[in-house]
This record gives C-alpha cells, structure tokens and sequence, in this order.
C-alpha cells in the first residue's frame, strides 16, 4: 500500500495527487474516498484537478467525465477507463492499494 497522508488533508469535495508507480489522485466525495489513475487515458490530464460531480471527475482539459466508483468514461473523448484503487483508511491516515490492471479494477 502506499501513504497518502492525513485524512484531514483531503477536504470535502476535493482531490489529492500522489506520486506512486503512476499517479494516483484520490477524491473526497461527501466523505467517502475513491482512488483512481491521475492521468486521463484520453490525453495527459490530470484528473485530481477536474471537477467532481456527485460520483464523477470531468477532466479538466477535455472534459470527458470517469466514474469514481468503475473508472468508466460516460463519453468521448476518452474511451478506456481508469483503474480504481482500493482506499484504506487506518487511524485518520489514509493509504491505497494500488491495483495491478484495468481488468483487476472493473
Ligand atoms: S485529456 Fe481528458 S478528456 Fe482529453
């Protein structure tokens, strides 16, 4: 697993990127947290600086929208999704671990 940081670092509604073996951005929605893969797998976006709504990132730079909760695209222009993480939150310090493929996330 790798360390994220303090739960109290990841505000309501926002995002944190970690530099792992490929970044990871990890979402605060309403409390529940959601790990994906940082870069769009449309171009070379980073996705924790997108928009969230509800379960959803909209990518900044073409606004293709992955679901948090899949990593699914709803649309063009991306079409692969992102793989999801598993979070672990140990004592208000969060980790994710970190999943090995696309196929192992869906
Ligand atoms: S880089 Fe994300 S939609 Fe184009």
């Amino acid at each position: 697993m790798i360390l994220v940081g303090s739960l109290d670092d990841i505000p309501l509604g926002e995002a944190v990127r970690v530099d792992a073996e490929v970044p990871i951005a990890v979402f605060n929605v309403d409390g529940e947290l959601f790990a994906i893969d940082d870069t769009c797998t449309h171009q070379d976006a980073s996705l924790a600086d997108g928009w969230v709504e509800g379960c959803a990132v909209e990518c900044p730079l073409h606004a293709a929208c992955f679901d948090l909760r899949t990593g699914m695209p709803s649309g063009p222009p991306a079409k692969l999704p992102v793989r999801t993480h598993e979070v672990v939150v140990d004592d208000g310090v969060v980790y994710v671990r970190v999943t090995e493929s696309v196929e192992a996330a869906a």
